[in-house]
């Protein structure tokens, strides 16, 4: 699985977010280290704190499949530029898998990777 095709499976799951609020959508492909991939989009409700982003989405999906170890994950938005995942969703992903890759890409444009460690320093674990 190359960073490019898991970016074309985000952008797919990218089209079916649910965002009628903010009217920013996000998808996500999660790769696990079996390499399968899981995917998500944001998916926003009425009352805002009910909403949910694409990264915690595919997360969620897997690990409620038996899937907890994760090799990488690609994000992509309708915003302009490159979307980095908010901080709670880092701290999911790290709940996982510190040593993941995190691929994001703006439309057009060469994916451009990060280490999930690089983005959450010094990370909180009980
Ligand atoms: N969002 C994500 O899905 N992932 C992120 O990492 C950042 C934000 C969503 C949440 C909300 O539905 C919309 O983007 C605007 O914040």
């Amino acid at each position: 699985m190359t960073d490019n095709e898991l970016i074309d499976i985000s952008e797919k799951a990218q089209s079916v977010a649910y965002a009628p609020y903010s009217g920013f959508k996000v998808g996500a492909a999660l790769l696990t280290s079996e390499g399968k991939v899981f995917t998500g989009c944001n998916i926003e409700n009425s009352s805002y704190g009910a909403s949910v982003c694409a990264e915690r989405t595919a997360v969620y999906k897997a690990v409620s499949e038996g899937y907890t170890d994760f090799s990488a994950i690609a994000v992509t938005s309708s915003g302009a530029g490159i979307t980095f995942p908010c901080g709670i969703c880092r701290q999911v992903l790290n709940e996982f898998s510190p040593d993941m890759r995190v691929i994001l890409c703006e439309k057009g444009n060469e994916p451009v990777s990060f280490m999930l460690s690089g983005l959450l320093p010094n990370a909180f674990k009980l």
